[in-house]
Order: structure tokens, then sequence, then C-alpha cells
């Protein structure tokens, strides 16, 4: 724990009025520069589906990918709070499985929390985790494991019954034991009630400016891929073109031979290989 960033920390930053930034991460070597950063804290989420394993959605990520994941990814971090999420059908079947699902990402993913989507359905569940020391993001909104319920990934909150209905959720989940709700795809209008109307962090993600904190996917704030374009992602970085480029360069080379030169490759007398005393017997 040492130097890591805690729940009641990140909390106390909302009472504070400080933002919170968080992003995904879901290797250990983006994690060691992500720890770097200030960042508050990293989320292994369940996109890794989509951004590492090319799925179309969520769905198909399986617990183990997560606890896999999460445990690369906290070799890598010193600071930063872990979040794992968990994915389709690992939670909302039965309480037992879900609790034990949950615990291995703590004992083996090395996560500090989990992540769960839902609303009332999820209530008792969260009741049960906090209970038995299993700290819970809730997340609420575009639920992403409902994309087939929804017909794809759209805006959520938009009526007022919707509103009513996020506000309730956002409530049940804090008395229910959510230590900090993920809000994602609602309306700036709707995100900011939310976040009035409990006392855990509301971290956002195309829900405005208004929630005590941000999260993006780090695949989507770098550009890795040119043509995602949504409007709430901004672009810090142009690391796919980047990366495009730098290994067109590399093939060119190869090609004509120019690498590897003389400076990356090694002479016979300017190895220094290590000597070992052999026992002659
Ligand atoms: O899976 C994920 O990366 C998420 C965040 C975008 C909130 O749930």
């Amino acid at each position: 724990m040492n130097g890591k960033l805690t729940i009641p920390k990140v909390q106390k930053m909302k009472a504070a009025g400080e933002k919170i930034a968080m992003v995904t991460c879901y290797d250990a070597s983006f994690a060691r520069l992500i720890d770097q950063t200030g960042v508050e804290m990293v989320l292994v989420g369940d996109s890794l589906g989509m951004v590492i394993q090319g799925h179309e959605t969520t769905l198909p990520v399986t617990l183990t990918d997560i606890a896999y994941h999460a445990a690369a990814v906290a070799r890598g971090l010193t600071k930063p709070l872990l979040i794992a999420d968990m994915p389709f059908m690992s939670y909302q079947a039965e309480f037992g499985a879900a609790l034990k699902n949950a615990g291995l990402l703590l004992k083996k993913g090395n996560a500090q929390s989990v992540k769960v989507e839902g609303g009332e359905e999820v209530v008792e569940l969260v009741y049960r985790m906090s209970r038995v020391g299993i700290p819970v993001m809730g997340h609420i909104g575009l639920e992403p494991q409902k994309v087939h319920k929804y017909g794809g990934y759209k805006i959520q909150g938009k009526g007022a019954a919707e509103e009513r209905e996020l506000i309730k959720n956002a409530k049940a989940l804090e008395e229910a034991g959510c230590w900090s709700l993920v809000l994602e795809g609602i309306p700036l209008e709707v995100a900011e009630k939310i976040t009035q109307s409990v006392k855990i962090p509301t971290i956002g993600i195309a829900s405005g400016p208004h929630c005590d904190g941000q999260v993006l996917v780090i695949y989507d704030l770098l550009g890795m891929n040119p043509e995602f374009k949504p409007r709430f992602v901004k672009r810090y970085a142009e690391m796919g073109a980047a990366v495009t480029e730098a290994v067109k360069n590399y093939v060119d080379e190869v090609r004509s031979g120019k690498f590897p030169d003389e400076e990356h490759s090694f002479r016979r007398n300017l190895i220094a290989l290590p000597t070992k005393k052999r026992k002659i017997s």
C-alpha cells in the first residue's frame, strides 16, 4: 500500500472540490508510463474486449481476461488506485459466484476495487460486496454490457422519467455501499444533478464537465485508432499515426539494408560476455 492512493483519499477529493482523473490501462508497459502522470485512478476496463481483443462489444470478455490484465497493470503501478471491471455474466447470475469472482480480482488481479454496471438490479449485490470488504464502483447511464437491449451505444437519460430513474439509482447505489460511480453517456445537465445528489465521487465519460472526475479509454485519448472519433473523446496524441509511420520506416530500412547498421550490431571483439570459472576435475 506504500504511496498508493486509497479510496478514502479519493473520496476526500470530492469534498475538497478537486477533480479526479482516471484512465483505462491493460498492460504493465502502459501502467509504468501512466504511473508517472499523477493520474489518480486506473481502470482495467472490459473495454479491453474491444481495444485489445478486437471484439465489437465488451460481452465476450471473461473474468480470467480481466484478472490477467489487472495483474499485469498492478505490476507497473505504484501510486494510482487500481480498479478492475467485472465482466458480463461474472456477477449478474448468482450472489455467491459474484462475490467469489470479485474476490478473485482483488486476490489475483491485485485490484483495490471492482466496478459493476447496473442500477437497482445490482443494489443488493453491492450491499453484499461492500459488507465483506470488497469496494465497489458503480456504473450507470450507458451500460455497455446492455448494448443489445439498447440496440447500440446510445446516450441515456434524455427524458424526465429516465433522469429521475438515474438519480434514484445513483442514490440507491450510494446507500448500498458504492464508494464512487461512473456516469457514462448521460446529458451534462443530468450528470450534474446526479453529481449533486450523491456524496460519493462521480467519474464521467461522455457525460460533460460537471462530474467530480473524468475517465477515458487510454487508446482513445492517445489516438491509437485514427478512425474512431466520437464527440466525447479528446485526443491528446496521434499515436496510431505515429506507430504506423515508425513501423513503415522500419520496414523500408530493413528492405534497403539500412537497418541494422554498425551502431546496432555487435562485433566479436566488442562482446563482453560474463565469464564463468569452470571447475576442472
Ligand atoms: O470498460 C471500460 O473501459 C469502462 C470505462 C470506459 C468507464 O467501463
